[in-house]
């Protein structure tokens, strides 16, 4: 399976800036046949970037979309609009679900939105710090994913990435608030089994998961080594392109 290098820009650089941006990690980056190197910028971004860009290095991911293709939604942008332009969408980040208030039925339909448009949906998954503490981990990764999934027919399961991003580890500044890869392993362990037990072995094989929160140069070797992490999603070291190409570097070397 390839490994997935996924820079969320969340909302940072204006279209300038990330024109600028792309065109610089283009010419920085090679083009690497095992390693898929992805950025998600805003959606005013997308259709100047997607021309500029040389898909062999480098593909475009959308962080959201409405899951109505087209209709009176003022404000939306539906993934009927980013066919074509992009392949890969976010789905479900937790800063969607709690800034936002998206539950898992409105992220179902976006999956299948996703889907139903060719666009690869990386499904966000996580538990917070206190649900954590609860002992609640289990349970909650059990709901988000097959809650994500719950729209989408059983052969279209593996056109799907999960992200695990715990909600605690994300942009973190202390050491204690930054996951472990024994920590990490055994919630991808829970992933896996969860999409076995409803989906069969070869599903869960196929499922691209990644790992996501605070991922810096200094521990993406770590977390890529974690048994069944297949790639990482990047929020604050993405934007700053030396840090993005070192753990696209690092992707390879572990490779
Ligand atoms: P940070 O890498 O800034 O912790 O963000 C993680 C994230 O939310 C990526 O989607």
């Amino acid at each position: 399976m390839k490994t997935y290098i996924v820079g969320n820009w969340k909302l940072n650089f204006t279209v300038g800036e990330a024109s600028v941006y792309l065109h610089k990690i283009q010419k920085k980056i090679a083009n690497y046949r095992d390693i898929e190197v992805v950025v998600a910028p805003t959606a005013l971004c997308l259709q100047p970037l997607s021309l500029q860009l040389e898909r062999s290095k480098v593909r475009l991911a959308a962080q959201n979309a409405f899951y109505r293709d087209f209709g009176a939604f003022t404000g939306e942008i539906s993934f009927a609009e980013l066919n074509g332009l992009v392949d890969y969408a976010i789905v479900g980040h937790s800063e969607r679900r709690y800034i936002f208030h998206e539950d898992d039925k409105m992220i179902a339909k976006k999956v299948a939105a996703s889907i139903r448009n060719k666009i690869r949906p990386i499904l966000c998954i996580g538990e917070t710090e206190s649900e954590r503490a609860f002992g609640e981990t289990a349970d909650v990764i059990r709901d988000q994913l097959l809650g994500g999934l719950s729209e989408i027919g059983e052969d279209e399961v593996s056109k799907v990435l999960v992200a695990y991003e715990p909600v605690w580890a994300i942009s973190s500044t202390k050491d204690a608030k930054i996951a472990t890869p024994d920590e990490i392993a055994e919630v991808v362990k829970m992933i896996r089994d969860n999409l076995k037990e409803i989906y069969g072995a070869k599903v869960a094989e196929e499922v691209p998961v990644l790992f996501g929160g605070s991922v810096k140069p200094t521990n993406a070797g770590a977390y890529l080594t974690v048994p069944g992490v297949n790639g990482l999603l990047i929020g604050g070291a993405s934007l700053i392109l030396s840090q993005f190409t070192d753990i696209i570097e690092v992707a390879k070397r572990v490779k």
